[in-house]
């Protein structure tokens, strides 16, 4: 991975919640976080004395280089989302400034986070579909703004392998959103829905109490065992 090719854009442990509906007891399971970038997830879990393992290929570049990368990109994501304004929800946040100062802070958490959570091992070097955890290492798997935004950068097939590695490691996955850049629902949802099925997954799609992404209000469930609540759409 070159550092050039990423934006860095990190979300914060109350926006995890959200999109996850994650309750107090999920939150005490072993969760690891896929793609878990400048997010402020690991850093506000592990200072609420919980932990919770991050995994990105950004993750082997130092905070410095992460930072400055940050500082490179902010303003274009900033007046993106100025041009595109009509694309958001803007009942939490209230404008792109505000934006900007919610996302810098989260990022600047998981800046000064970073160095001692690569010494505790929170925050490892490595991406999908292949990771470097023991089978059943983890409770759940989580995956925020990577699977399915990047729709027209990895193959149907990238999505479905990464989905069972994520299974491999813990007992559940939860992924959101289910949009892709240009905001709408993803192409490779239905025949990743299906191919997971036949393979015995239980998955679920779920509306969840958070959008910000207009329409982006769904969060994917997939787990091992076979679940009563079959709400799929
Ligand atoms: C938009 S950021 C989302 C960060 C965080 N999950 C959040 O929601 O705030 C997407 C992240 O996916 C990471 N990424 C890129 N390729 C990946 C891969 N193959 N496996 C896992 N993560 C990857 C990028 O480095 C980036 O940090």
């Amino acid at each position: 991975m070159q550092l050039e090719s990423v934006v860095p854009w990190g979300r914060s442990m109350g926006e995890y919640v959200s999109m996850f509906g994650l309750s107090d007891e999920d939150l005490d399971m072993r969760i690891l976080d896929c793609g878990g970038g400048p997010a402020s997830f690991n850093a506000e879990m592990s200072a609420s004395g919980r932990r919770v393992v991050s995994c990105d290929p950004i993750y082997q570049f130092s905070a410095s280089d992460i930072a400055r990368r940050i500082e490179e990109t902010y303003p274009v994501i900033i007046s993106g989302v100025e041009a595109e304004k009509d694309r958001f929800v803007w009942t939490h946040i209230g404008s792109p400034a505000q934006l900007g100062e919610v996302r810098m802070k989260a990022m600047h958490a998981f800046l000064e986070d970073f160095d001692s959570g690569l010494t505790e091992g929170r925050y490892v070097a490595a991406g999908l579909p292949s990771l470097p955890f023991a089978t059943g290492e983890f409770d759940l798997a989580l995956s925020s703004h990577f699977l399915f935004l990047y729709s027209d950068q990895f193959s149907t097939e990238f999505h479905i392998q990464s989905i069972r590695e994520m299974l491999r490691v813990a007992s559940e996955a939860r992924i959101f959103p289910l949009l892709d850049m240009a905001g709408k629902p993803s192409l490779h949802l239905p025949p990743l829905l299906a191919e997971l099925k036949a393979h015995g997954y239980g998955v679920q799609v779920r509306k969840v109490g958070y959008e910000f992404q207009a329409g982006g209000d769904q969060l994917l469930r997939v787990y091992k065992q076979p679940h009563r609540n079959t709400d799929v759409r």
